[in-house]
């Protein structure tokens, strides 16, 4: 069932957000269906909101980060507990702009995961590689590097998780892997996570015009969409690709 992740990013305000859920509520529900699982990512103030708007709805709501902690002085931290208190089913980690932007590291990122699982919250997790690794042909290094710390605590435990394939240089640059990358990328990962828990996706400059033949690549079920997502008309016709 291909999954569609929309990541608000910070694009839009508390106001925007509640009448982006209300104008098309009828229309995102109806778009949600048993082939097809819409999941908003709104900033955190939103969550509570938005999880209550779309309640015993096929929406899922998805934070876009988490403490690596329980809890404690973390001055502007979210603990997962709380995201999981306010119906957050998905939390996005990893994401490249949290370590590029914000310094996170692969540590970091793994002690999220596993504050996730205790949670019972899908992680989705994102690898890539740079403009300048891609370049040089080594992103099959960079995301077995990324993969091998992650692969340790997803075997130690059964739930669900997401691997959301987002090369660094595709992000926001209007630039996709071609075709034939984005198979044999997709055919790399399948086979080296070998994990029927795992779900693949795709993330970076997904438009209406590309997710159609993205979401051909085998073994890919679902995107990441970024700034295309924030415009309902935009997102329907991404959904209606797939
Ligand atoms: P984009 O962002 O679709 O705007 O490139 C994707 C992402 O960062 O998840």
């Amino acid at each position: 069932m291909p999954l569609y992740i929309a990541n608000w990013k910070m694009y839009k305000t508390y106001d925007e957000t509640v009448r982006f859920a209300q104008d098309h509520f009828t229309e995102l529900i109806s778009l949600s269906t048993d082939q097809k699982k819409i999941v908003l990512a709104p900033s955190f103030v939103c969550l509570d909101r938005l999880s209550t708007i779309f309640k015993n709805s096929p929406i899922a709501i998805c934070a876009q980060n988490c403490a690596t902690e329980k809890e404690g002085s973390y001055t502007g931290e979210v603990d997962a507990a709380s995201l999981a208190q306010v119906g957050c089913q998905y939390t996005i980690v990893g994401h490249s702009e949290r370590r590029n932007i914000f310094h996170e590291t692969n540590q970091m990122v793994n002690a999220k995961i596993e504050m996730l699982f205790k949670h019972s919250i899908t992680p989705i997790i994102c690898i890539g590689e740079d403009r300048i690794a891609y370049e040089k042909g080594q992103t099959i290094e960079i995301l077995a590097n990324q993969l091998e710390s992650i692969m340790k605590i997803t075997a130690k435990q059964s739930q669900p998780y997401c691997i959301a394939y987002e090369p660094v240089w595709a992000i926001g640059s209007g630039a996709l892997p071609s075709k034939e990358e984005l198979i044999h990328i997709f055919e790399w990962l399948f086979n080296f996570i070998k994990d029927p828990r795992c779900t693949l996706l795709y993330g970076g400059s997904i438009n209406d015009q590309n997710a159609g033949n993205v979401l051909q690549s085998p073994h890919l079920e679902g995107l990441l969409i970024g700034s295309a997502s924030c415009n309902f008309q935009t997102l329907k016709k991404i959904v209606s690709l797939g």
